[in-house]
Formats: C-alpha cells, structure tokens, sequence
C-alpha cells in the first residue's frame, strides 16, 4: 500500500506517487555550490550511470527540467548544426522529438509507423540505405501514449549496422526495464526523475557516450540545454552551470537508495509487471479492452478503448475515481477513443486491487458497459 494514503493515487505517467522518506528528503535547503550538494550530486550521477550499464565511456549529465527538456538537450547537444535525423514516429512522444528537430532547424527525416504498431527494423533499414547522409536516429523506448514496447535492440542493431548514431528517449522505461547503453549501442538515453525511479518532477537526465559527448562542443544552439557545457562544468568543479534543483535532486537521491533496496532494475520492473497483468486481468474481466495486444504491451502504462456506450462520459467517470481517491489519465493515441491507467509509482497490486473495485462501482453508479 502506499504510504501516503491521504493523498490521491497517482495511476499516469508522471508525475507518479512517491514514497513518504522521498518527499521528506525535500524538506532540507541546500546550498548549490556546498560540498554537500556537491558530493549528492555526484552520487546520483554515479548511480544513473550503473544503472544504464555505462560506467566505461560513458557519463550522466543532468538537465534542470522535465523529460522533454533532456531529449531536447540530447538533439540540440549531439547532432551537428550539419547533421541529419532520421525521427521514428509511432505516437506523440516520437512525433515530439520531430517537432524539437524541425524547430532546431536541423535536416531530419521521419518515418511513421501506427500507433498500434511496433517500429519496424526493416523500414529503418531501407531509409538508411536509401539516405546515406542521416547521421543519427532517434527513437521513443516505450510510446507512454499508448503504453507500446518498441523493439529498441534491433532498431539499435540496424543503427549500427548502417554506422549511424542512436538516440533513445528512455524517459518511460528507464530504472524499470533493461537498459544497456553499452551492448545496445546508443550514442545517448534520456531518462528523468518521475517515472520509474520514483522520485518527484524537476529533473532529467541523459547517459552519453563520452567520446561523443567531447566532440560536441559548439552543436548546441539554446544556452542553457547544451550537454556539452553542462558536462564541463560538474567535470571541473561538481557543480551544476544553472540554478539546480537542488531538493529535487536530494529527493531523487532517496528515491535511488529505494530502488536498490527494491532489487533494482529488476525488482522494480517485477512489481510493474504485476500491477499491469492485473489491471490487464482485472479490466478485461469487466468487459474493457485495451489498445495494444499483450505481445505489445509495456509494463508502464495501459490504453484502454472509451466504452461506446452514451452512458460513458470520461469526466464523470474521471470524477467518479478521483472522489474515491485514484488519478487516472485521458487518452493521447490520436487513431481511437482511450483512457490510460498507468503501472508506476508507488503503487502495488493492492492498490490495483482497490481501483478496479473503484471502477466496478463506476460501471454500477453511471450504468454503462465497457465494451
Ligand atoms: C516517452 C516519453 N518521452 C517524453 C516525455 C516527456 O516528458 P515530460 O512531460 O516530463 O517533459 C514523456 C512523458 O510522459 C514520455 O513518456
């Protein structure tokens, strides 16, 4: 159960519920540029970096921000101003880092795939051979928008074959599925605080590696998200370029003692994996269907099809779960009517338990069927 039972269970993408002691750890000032902060500041970048199996070559650099400022910072940092991206689009969050490189003014290409649809290998494989000039690819880890595992290793495998660079938006995954920047090989993997690591919104953070990362320098276009810089500076002194966010950054530190304590990567990833089966489970046997097939299905974040039945209106029902305590998540696939119930955050599958309980009584209280 969570340890915060007065306040409403975060069942989204983020931000997700943490624990009590990480909150808690918030409670501390903390001065920028002091040793302390210093020393915290090394330590979660040393444990970032374990994580992601990049200890040799690699280096974490965090970003102040949310998710979408590290992928931006990853772009802006590695692709050169003369550089091409080849954009794989299977949902928003794709769609996203195509409109942060048309905007950068960078030559980039995008291939699309549906959004119930896994990125496909071979359509990669073909677009670089037909363009030799693409330098980098970048691709979405898990689609949050409709909850689809993207087949990541052999997208990287083609990548690399074709001597081009990968860059990962591991924003959803990262903390609760294998991730190995090194065997992959991906040139950089964004992550951010408030997903599965459990800690509170405000900072991201981008493992790179090293030798790309040197040859940089001058790429970025904005001030403030240049990687490149910012590595610099915690390489000479510890200290962040910008004003950090230094109790995010304690909160985070809390939270990555917690994942260990869990088992890591893979205690962490088990208990996801049980809340999802049995929402899946629980869901399906009240009649819903979810968006994705089972072999699709990350273990982050569920679509579920909007009952068709007039009685379902998504505020009220939205409403309805709030009132008894459960956040949930509109839908954001753009090919279907869906609601999300997400898997991660403090939350177990007692809790998953109760919120299926909440909906069974939302299906009584507003007489609509699922399907
Ligand atoms: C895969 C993925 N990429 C990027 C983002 C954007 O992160 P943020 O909203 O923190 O900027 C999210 C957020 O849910 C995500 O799931």
């Amino acid at each position: 159960m969570t340890d915060t039972p007065e306040e409403p269970l975060l069942l989204t993408p983020g931000p997700i519920t943490t624990s009590r002691s990480t909150k808690e750890k918030m409670l501390r000032d903390w001065g920028s540029r002091d040793r302390d902060f210093i020393a915290l500041t090394q330590r979660v970048r040393d444990r970032l970096l374990q994580l992601a199996c990049g200890e040799v070559g690699h280096v974490c650099v965090p970003v102040q921000g949310s998710g979408t400022f590290g992928i931006e910072a990853m772009l802006g940092t590695l692709v050169p101003r003369e550089g091409k991206v080849l954009v794989l689009v299977n949902g928003a969050y794709g769609a996203r880092m195509a409109e942060i490189v048309a905007r950068m003014g960078r030559n980039h290409l995008v291939v699309s795939h549906e959004e119930n649809r896994p990125l496909d290998p071979q359509a990669l494989e073909e677009a670089l051979v037909g363009d030799p000039v693409i330098t980098h690819v970048a691709a979405v880890h898990c689609e949050t928008g409709s909850g689809l595992l993207n087949p990541i290793e052999e997208i990287a495998a083609v990548a690399a074959r074709q001597g081009r660079r990968l860059l990962l938006d591991a924003i959803s995954t990262f903390g609760a599925l294998p991730l190995d920047v090194a065997a992959l090989p991906c040139d950089a993997a964004v992550g951010s605080a408030n997903k599965c690591l459990e800690g509170v919104p405000g900072v991201a953070f981008v493992i790179l590696r090293k030798d790309s990362l040197a040859a940089s320098q001058g790429n970025a276009s904005s001030l403030s998200l240049d990687l490149f810089e910012q590595w610099q500076a915690l390489e000479k002194t510890g200290q962040w370029r910008f004003t950090p966010p230094t109790q995010v950054v304690a909160a985070l530190g809390q939270a990555l003692e917690e994942h260990a304590a869990e088992g890591a990567v893979r205690g962490r990833g088990d208990r996801y994996r049980a809340n999802c089966r049995t929402l899946v489970e629980g869901m399906r046997e009240l009649g819903f269907q979810t968006f994705l097939p089972d072999a699709l299905q990350a273990p982050i974040i569920v679509a579920f099809h909007s009952p068709r039945d007039k009685n379902f209106v998504f505020s009220a029902f939205y409403d309805f779960l709030r009132d008894k305590g459960y956040v949930i998540y509109p839908g954001k696939v753009t090919t279907a009517d869906t609601f999300r119930i997400g898997c991660i955050g403090k939350v177990y599958e007692e809790d998953v338990l109760s919120v299926l309980a909440a909906v069974r009584e939302a299906m009584a209280a507003f007489s609509f069927k699922p399907a």
